[in-house]
């Protein structure tokens, strides 16, 4: 997954994870039974771009819109 890579996500996300910041595995595992719930999916991906809700994190925030749909659409089909 480049974007992860790309973006600097998995300096937090990755294994073993920074603070208290699942890994990818583990938001995986949250998401793929969203699969098929498309008003839980688009929840998601508006969540992850409003930061008060993560104590802001700047890469949270910096995501697009697309950038958001795109990963949370990729963790829901397992995150690999
Ligand atoms: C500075 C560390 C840090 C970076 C960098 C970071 N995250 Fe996070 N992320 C966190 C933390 C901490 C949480 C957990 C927040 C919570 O539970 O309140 C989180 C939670 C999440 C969640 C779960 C949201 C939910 O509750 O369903 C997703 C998805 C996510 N991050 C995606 C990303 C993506 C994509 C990137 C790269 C653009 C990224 N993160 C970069 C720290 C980080």
């Amino acid at each position: 997954m480049n974007l992860a890579l790309d973006k600097g996500c998995l300096s937090c996300h990755g294994t073993p994870p920074r603070g208290k910041a699942p890994t990818i595995a583990q938001l995986a595992d949250w998401y793929v039974p969203l699969k098929g719930q498309e008003d839980q999916i688009a929840g998601k991906i508006g969540h992850l771009r409003e930061h008060h809700l993560f104590g802001g994190v700047p890469a949270h925030e910096r995501l697009s819109a697309g950038e958001a749909e795109r990963f949370v659409r990729w963790l829901v089909d397992g995150g690999r």
